[in-house]
């Protein structure tokens, strides 16, 4: 792997897509290259299981087959698009990625660290992320800032408790994998926020 690969996580509502779309910008500006993808989706055949993984009408939906379904949607977006960027150099980022499966599905949904590391070494090879940037921010100061629960996201649905275990199964990942877990303070002004990924991405020669 040439390129280099930097992936973001957060629980919902953290302000991740407002932060991804702030680095783009100042990646723009300072003409500096990447590539932006996301998950579940990214490419076509992604974005076809995307659709069905979140439909709020899913909801007899097991874990497990939620579980292979992520796995699917990230074997396809990686070998389709993320894996020959990075064999021509690029820089990738992607928003979401294995973490949001363990964090999620391992974790919140109980499923174990054990069996969703197992579908998904499948799914991405010994593709790992040089840097998951994790904005850290708890689900009630997220939803508190958000104003409310989207009531069409099945995901968002899920509950606080859902949350909450999701975010103490991100607490134990940064912990676990410090060497490439970037832990940002979300807590602050979206302008604070950038400021740190921007340098955190500068401290480890990303960009
Ligand atoms: P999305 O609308 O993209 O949410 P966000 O802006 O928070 O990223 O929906 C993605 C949802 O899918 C989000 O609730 C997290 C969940 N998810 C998993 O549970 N497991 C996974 O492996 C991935 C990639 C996402």
């Amino acid at each position: 792997m040439k390129g280099k690969f930097v992936t973001f996580e957060g629980c919902e509502g953290v302000g991740k897509s407002r932060q991804i779309k702030l680095l783009c910008e100042y990646m723009d500006k300072n003409g500096i290259s990447y590539y932006i993808t996301r998950e579940p989706g990214g490419s076509e055949i992604s974005e076809q299981i995307r659709n069905v993984i979140l439909d709020g009408k899913n909801s007899a939906m097991t874990d497990e087959c939620e579980a292979l379904l992520y796995a699917a949607a990230r074997a396809q977006l990686l070998t389709e698009v993320i894996e020959p960027r990075l064999s021509s150099g690029e820089l990738v980022f992607c928003d979401r990625y294995i973490d949001s499966s363990l964090a999620y599905q391992g974790y919140a949904r109980g499923l174990g660290e054990e069996f969703v590391s197992a579908i998904n070494s499948f799914a991405i090879k010994n593709f790992t992320p040089d840097c998951t940037v994790f904005l850290k921010l708890s689900p009630e100061a997220a939803f508190k800032r958000k104003g409310g629960v989207d009531t069409s996201d099945r995901v968002e649905l899920s509950g606080m408790d859902f949350h909450n275990r999701v975010y103490e199964g991100y607490l134990r990942l940064a912990e676990k994998h410090a060497d490439r877990f970037c832990v940002i303070d979300a807590s602050g002004t979206k302008e604070e926020t950038h400021q740190k990924i921007v340098a955190a991405l500068k401290e480890r020669g990303i960009i």
